[in-house]
């Protein structure tokens, strides 16, 4: 079998995937983990915390181009080559744990499945993630939050069982279908044939497709600010310098802190007023005026700027001032709430 031979090679393998369907699943494969992986472990402030969005943006990138690709690609590419009936799942089911049952070409009941769904969910996650940069009130940012949040687990989920499915046909059968997403190859039944065309420039658009929108996003992304444009509304995607941003987020974290106890945001609450006047202390007390925060060393290397902002005083300070915007913010939500019953 050569690059454009539909017929089998010697183990009686086909050319099943095309250069794109190959670069859109690694793309949207990797944009996930990423996006869900940042979304969950890094902290807003993280400097990693705009790839959060970055990844987000690629994944429906890749998704809106494979849609595209599922109407105009190759035969196995095509949505019309998904098997999409629930009611042929168990016997797919059964087959794939029976070593000696015929192998196929064809797309499979669970993996079509498990795919539109994962296509689904990598166009809801960014929208709903787009709606709570955009939301207009705290209890819409809410319910987006919850939307985002509940698909972004789901399409995790899913992603878990369609790699549990793999591994279990490689212990299974011996076939790495792993390697199917590299190769394009798999195993056929008689009489299948595979594809005559990988598709190399639809995969080149692709590719185009994923630079250009990052790099959209990249030059339209204000580190110091937080903040990126995308069409037209400025989204805070990060916390700025001054530690604010993300204000959804940190009224949302405060009101569940708020709900496990009143003590705790009186706690907040102290602290925080605490905090202001330890933070108007620490910038008394480094002897400076708001306007001037550089203190500049001759060392003998040349003169060193040093910025205030990242003394231990001033970091203290801005964090429990950050505490009693959480609580203040707390308060205002549940203002709007009693009002909206
Ligand atoms: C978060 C991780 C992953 C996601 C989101 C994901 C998503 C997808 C999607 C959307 C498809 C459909 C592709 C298309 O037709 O365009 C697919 C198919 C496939 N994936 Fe993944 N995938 C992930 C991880 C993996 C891994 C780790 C492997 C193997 C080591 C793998 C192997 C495959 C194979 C072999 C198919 C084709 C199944 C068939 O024959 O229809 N995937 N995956």
């Amino acid at each position: 079998m050569t690059q454009n031979d539909p017929t089998p090679n010697e183990n009686n393998e086909i050319k099943v995937f095309d250069i794109p369907t190959r670069m859109f699943h690694w793309a949207f494969a990797i944009s996930i983990v990423m996006a869900f992986s940042i979304g969950k472990f890094a902290d807003d402030d993280s400097p990693i915390y705009p790839f959060h969005m970055f990844f987000g943006a690629m994944a429906i990138t890749a998704v809106l181009f494979r849609i595209v690709w599922g109407i105009i690609g190759t035969k196995y590419a095509r949505f019309s080559a998904f098997n999409l009936n629930p009611f042929a799942l168990p016997a797919y089911l059964k087959s794939a744990f029976d070593k000696n049952a015929p192998a196929s070409a064809k797309r499979n009941p669970a993996s079509s499945i498990a795919a539109i769904g994962m296509m689904i969910f990598g166009i809801l996650i960014p929208l709903s993630g787009y709606g709570m940069l955009t939301a207009t009130t705290r209890a819409q940012g809410g319910q987006f939050h919850e939307i985002h949040e509940t698909f972004a687990t789901l399409i995790i989920l899913i992603a878990l069982v369609h790699i549990a499915g793999v591994i279990v046909y490689k212990v299974v059968k011996g076939e790495n279908l792993g390697l199917a997403m590299l190769s394009g190859n798999k195993k056929a039944a008689a009489g299948e044939v595979g594809i005559s065309n990988i598709a190399p420039v639809a995969g080149v658009l692709l590719l185009t497709l994923l630079g250009g929108s990052a790099f959209a996003l990249a030059s339209n992304y204000n580190a110091q600010t937080g903040t990126v444009n995308v069409f037209g509304k400025t989204l805070q995607v990060a916390e700025n310098e001054k530690g604010e941003g993300e204000e959804g987020d940190e009224a949302e974290e405060a009101g569940e802190k708020g709900e496990r106890g009143e003590s705790k945001a009186e706690e907040a609450r102290e602290r925080g007023e605490k905090g202001e006047s330890e933070a108007e202390e620490a910038r008394e007390g480094e002897g400076k005026s708001a306007a001037s925060n550089a203190v500049v060393i001759d060392t003998l290397s040349g003169p060193v700027t040093l910025d205030s902002k990242n003394t231990k005083a001033y970091k203290e300070s801005e964090s429990e001032a950050k505490e009693t915007k959480k609580y203040e913010e707390r308060e205002r939500g549940e203002k709007d709430e009693k009002k909206s019953k």
